[in-house]
């Protein structure tokens, strides 16, 4: 058994080439380096997928993203052999996938795999009940212990009430929750998930990804999910893939992707995105630093020190006043010794897990923000100054990106 965090689904150089005769001159031509439109100018075959590795861990969602043709479904329907390989090793939980055959590969796809895609369209004569429990009637459930699951499954994406109700019945957003309890009516470890919102408009697609989130809270399944939307991937995704022509272009964390780019290709898509929604206040927070009770003015300035202020906490360390540098730097030169006037009480506080872009607006009050734990104590003081570097250290990235392609 694999534990939580290891990886269960692994690729290992893998490469699929679509036509003929795929382990031929196409796949040498491949192997040398040559790349895709090429190696289909040259042998009318075309590339599914070159020399891909990742690896997805036990409970996390693992973003594939790429442009259409990149090879994305290519390689999900790798991991429950929809597709032959042409050369690599595809395993799940230590199963070589591609060595199995007939009822085995039958019973695998049954154990380990729940799957949802875009156009993975619902029978219109069946009940949503019957739609979701489809699957399992298929593999010979009783019909007891099947609808037990797909209520189970149909609660859990908020429809237990529209067990009923014809697939007709119920708008785009909830035939694709449908489809989402379909998946998970199996209770399975893995879900395979291609482009599942991608038909989806803009608000409901975020909530169905918010939904799926919360799901994933609390079933902590191993999720392989496929978007061509940057935006979707970084939102949702524990890690990232991005793949070009078949290959893996980068694979990291979204905060990676997004400040780290490996190349000119992840930083064009990465100019498309919102930077404040993946980077979280933690990340670019400093140590609280308080100023203690009873001190003098001077004291208490010297405490801000290079920061642009600092809190005053109460006993249970939860901040109650902040003293900025401005404002500090002022009363003093007024002559004043005493910290309690120079105090104020009007900052904004925040979370260590919240996203940047929720502290836009308190950042441009231009005070320091108190980052608070859930029972309120400061656990640390962000900067305006550091949320501003933050975004424009991600700007300037993607200037340099415009330079060097388009000058
Ligand atoms: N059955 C197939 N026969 C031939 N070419 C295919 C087949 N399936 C996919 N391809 C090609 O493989 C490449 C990758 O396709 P795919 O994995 O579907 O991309 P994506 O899901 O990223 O849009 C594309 O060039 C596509 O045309
Ligand atoms: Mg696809």
């Amino acid at each position: 058994m694999v534990e939580m965090g290891e990886a269960i689904i692994v690729l290992d150089e893998v490469y699929k080439i679509f036509g003929p005769q795929p382990r031929g001159r196409a796949f040498d031509l491949v192997r040398s380096g040559m790349g895709k439109n090429r190696v289909q100018a040259e042998t009318g075959h075309v590339v599914g997928l070159d020399d891909v590795s990742f690896s997805v861990n036990k409970g996390e969602i693992f973003v594939v993203m790429g442009l259409s043709g990149s090879g994305k479904s290519t390689a999900l329907r790798t991991v429950n052999k929809l597709h032959d390989i042409t050369y690599g090793t595809v395993t799940v939980d230590s199963t070589d996938v591609q060595a199995l055959e007939g009822s085995d590969l039958q019973a695998f796809r049954r154990e380990y795999m729940g799957m949802v895609f875009q156009h993975f369209a619902l029978f219109p004569h069946r009940k949503v009940i019957d739609n979701v429990s489809y699957g399992l009637k298929v593999q010979g459930v009783d019909k007891k212990a099947r609808e037990e699951a797909a209520m189970k499954a149909l609660s859990l994406v908020g429809l237990g009430t529209y067990a009923q109700n014809f697939p007709s019945e119920l708008s785009g957003g909830m035939q694709q929750r449908v489809g989402l309890a379909r998946g998970l009516a199996s209770d399975p470890d893995i879900l395979l998930m291609d482009e599942a919102f991608s038909a989806l408009d803009p608000l409901i697609r975020r909530q169905m990804q918010d939904e799926m989130m919360e799901i994933q809270g609390e079933l902590h399944k191993t999720i392989l999910f496929i978007t061509h939307d940057l935006n979707e991937a970084l939102r949702i995704g524990d890690r990232v893939c991005i793949m070009k022509d078949g290959a893996v272009v980068q694979i990291g964390t979204p905060e990676e992707i997004l400040t780290k780019p490996a190349t000119g290709y992840v930083a064009e898509f990465v100019q498309d995105v919102d930077q404040g929604r993946v980077i979280q206040v933690h990340e670019i927070m400093q140590k609280p630093a308080p100023i203690s009770a009873g001190v003098t003015l001077s004291e208490a300035l010297s405490t801000v020190g290079e920061r642009s202020g600092a809190f005053v906490l109460d006993s249970a360390g939860a901040p109650t006043h902040i003293l900025t540098a401005d404002d500090g730097i002022r009363a003093a030169g007024m002559g004043t010794t005493d910290l309690g006037p120079a105090l104020r009480t009007d900052f904004d506080r925040c979370g260590p897990e919240d996203c940047l872009n929720t502290v836009y607006a308190a950042a441009g009050r231009g005070l320091p923000i108190a980052v608070c734990d859930v029972s309120g104590k400061l656990v640390g003081n962000l900067d305006p100054r550091h949320i501003m570097e933050e975004m424009g250290r991600v700007e300037h990235l993607i200037d340099d990106f415009e330079r060097e392609v388009f000058m």
